[in-house]
């Protein structure tokens, strides 16, 4: 959600700040604020924030400038309190000594503020955040011989629900302190320097060597060093590990857009999923097994929890785990999953696929799990995230950073690692011959080439685009695997595009669906090859009965599916059961384009951030 930016050290905090912004961004870009300390004889919190995009406040900056070298600075994502200037973070208190930014929701935000308005605190904005600055104000107020540090430990134990926070107070200037609790926050050291950030890509142009805070962790940044303590004040420390991804992979490169930059990357980023996938002897690896193997053999039930385009790679693995493990397999939504009494057990495998590794409601998810005693595996592009610290094994996307608010590469990434466990899961149970396992490793080695080929639609894609962004809705239809491609095609067109797109099991359509269809509406109907080729081409002519057009997602060489589409993409022979991988790519680009067509903000789209750390 929100992104947060700190910095402490002998350079401009201002640059520093707005450039780190500028990669976070994409977490949340309903407002944009900073605070920089003004280190002069008499310290002072120097606040500016605007409603918009950081293009705004930066804008604003780069007439008038703030000069100071330690400062916090904040992209947000609205929750409590419209997005205008005065909800923007930093949010100070009403003494003018503390500024805090923060990222998630502080649930217990009204019976806090009517007591601190009781004790005669008065409050600038409708947030939710502004309660947590005026307590660290007051206990330092209360009890002078507390510092920031220590005032911050004896609030964070009032606080109920998820946060991270990063406060600086005008009497320690070179002082960063910060805290979190379910949301994440990183730290890192670089040329004298100490920074924070809400995420990796922060933290990228400085250093790869980071330390994500744990839950009840306070971090104490000057630009002499970063120390870590509990919330008692006992020494700590948080998980350090070092990114492997690059700077140039959080950039554009060229590309209009980060979307179309990462979909066309999808042929580099499943090489890489799958590269080092065996040892010597040909046996399936995963990334970070923290499970006896011996577990996985016992394995009797597959519960998969995820959001949004995650919830759909979850859904085609059904298929592969199920067909290639022959165990049954349940895909629930996480927000959902976590709310119920799920019957699990020691044997019940739980995967939660999360490409940020940060959502709130996948989290949740996997710890409700844990508590039942099941084993939790991660899929997850983030290493170091909080889902991956969390689970039991992780198998690790390596799609490299993804900017777009819509998800591309990480999607297709996610079938691939999915399918990689289903034949994991199918070598531990002996499901599969070996020999099985390496021929089926072997079709998915064939995949890079084969999106390579996929991607050459683009501009008869792009063609259809211009006509299909003239009508007010598009349904999508699959049957099997083609069902969750048709979730996941309309879920990227309604995200950017802000249309009306549904995504409908073929079969259903008559139930209901169908009423929808007016003359010339257009349909996309996943119509590869594979035991049910001939049940949607009876779909279509339902459809088409009715006068919508067609486009049908095709194997390459099914001439005959022209006699029933108006349109027809083709994608590669395969498998069926990698044929998603293939044909979602045409859909993220018609989003795309269709995006484009209507003049939408493609890599950021209204009311959406990339990372959901709130419930
Ligand atoms: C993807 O296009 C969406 N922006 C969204 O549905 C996303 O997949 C969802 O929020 C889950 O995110 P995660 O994979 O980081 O858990």
């Amino acid at each position: 959600m929100c992104g947060i930016i700190g910095y402490t050290g002998p350079a401009q905090a201002l640059d520093v700040l707005l450039a780190g912004l500028a990669t976070l961004e994409y977490r949340g870009y309903d407002s944009a604020g900073v605070v920089v300390v003004d280190d002069a004889q008499a310290p002072a919190l120097q606040v500016r924030k605007r409603q918009g995009k950081l293009s705004v406040l930066s804008g604003e900056l780069s007439t008038e400038g703030l000069t100071g070298r330690t400062g916090l600075g904040h992209t947000r994502w609205a929750t409590h309190g419209a997005p205008n200037d005065r909800n923007a973070h930093p949010h100070v208190s009403d003494d003018g000594a503390v500024a805090v930014i923060h990222n998630g929701i502080i649930e217990n935000h009204a019976p806090l503020r009517a007591e601190l308005t009781a004790a005669g605190h008065s409050f600038s904005s409708e947030t939710d955040t502004e309660v947590v600055v005026q307590l660290v104000a007051a206990a330092r107020a209360a009890d002078p011989s507390l510092d920031l540090a220590a005032a911050v430990r004896l609030v964070v134990p009032r606080l109920e629900g998820a946060f991270s926070l990063a406060f600086v107070d005008r009497r320690e200037p070179e002082v960063i302190v910060a805290t979190r609790r379910e949301a994440p926050l990183v730290l890192g050291r670089s040329q004298g320097s100490s920074l924070l950030a809400s995420d990796i890509a922060g933290l990228l142009v400085h250093t790869r060597e980071v330390e994500a805070l744990l839950d009840g962790q306070v971090a104490v940044l000057t630009p002499r060093g970063v120390t870590v303590t509990d919330l008692d004040g006992a020494p700590a420390q948080g998980h350090r590990f070092t990114v492997d991804w690059d700077v140039a992979a959080a950039e554009k490169q060229g590309y209009e857009h980060f979307m179309r930059k990462e979909i066309h990357e999808q042929p580099t980023a499943v090489r890489e999923t799958l590269l080092a996938r065996t040892d010597a002897e040909g046996v399936l690896i995963l990334d970070e097994l923290r499970l006896d193997p011996a577990e996985f053999r016992a394995v009797d039930t597959v519960v998969i929890v995820a959001c949004g385009t995650s919830f759909h790679a979850g859904m085609v693995a059904k298929y592969a785990i199920e067909h290639w493990a022959g165990i049954p397999v349940e895909v629930e939504i996480a927000s959902e999953f976590r709310y119920r009494d799920p019957i699990l057990s020691p044997h019940t495998l739980v995967v939660a696929v999360s490409q940020s590794g940060e959502t709130a409601d996948t989290l949740a998810a996997a710890a409700h799990a844990q508590e039942q005693r099941a084993k939790v595996v991660a899929v997850t592009n983030v290493v170091g995230s909080s889902l991956a610290r969390r689970a039991d094994a992780v198998l690790y996307t390596r799609a490299g950073p993804e900017i777009g608010v819509a998800g591309t590469k990480t999607f297709t990434t996610q079938i691939v690692a999915l399918d990689v466990l289903a034949l994991y899961l199918a070598q531990s149970r002996r499901a599969l011959f070996p020999d099985e396992c390496a021929d089926h490793l072997a079709r998915m080695e064939a995949l890079p080439e084969l999106i390579e080929q996929v991607l050459q639609c683009e501009p008869q894609v792009a063609e259809l685009a211009q006509v299909f962004a003239r009508s007010g809705y598009v349904m999508f239809v699959g049957r099997h695997v083609g069902l969750p491609i048709a979730l996941e095609g309309a879920l990227k067109l309604k995200e950017i595009s802000y249309l009306h797109a549904e995504g409908f099991a073929a079969g259903e359509m008559k139930h209901g669906p169908i009423a929808l269809i007016e003359p010339g509406g257009p349909v996309v109907a996943l119509a590869t090859r594979g035991h049910v080729r001939s049940k949607i081409v009876s779909n279509i002519a339902e459809v088409k009965a009715r006068g919508a057009v067609v486009l049908a997602i095709a194997t390459e060489g099914d001439t005959e599916i022209k006699e029933h589409a108006d349109h027809v993409v083709y994608v590669p022979e395969v498998h069926e059961l990698l044929y998603p991988i293939l044909t979602v790519v045409p859909l993220q680009l018609l989003a795309y384009a269709m995006a484009v067509a209507l003049d939408r903000d493609v890599d950021q789209p209204r009311n959406l951030a990339k990372t959901v750390t709130v419930e």
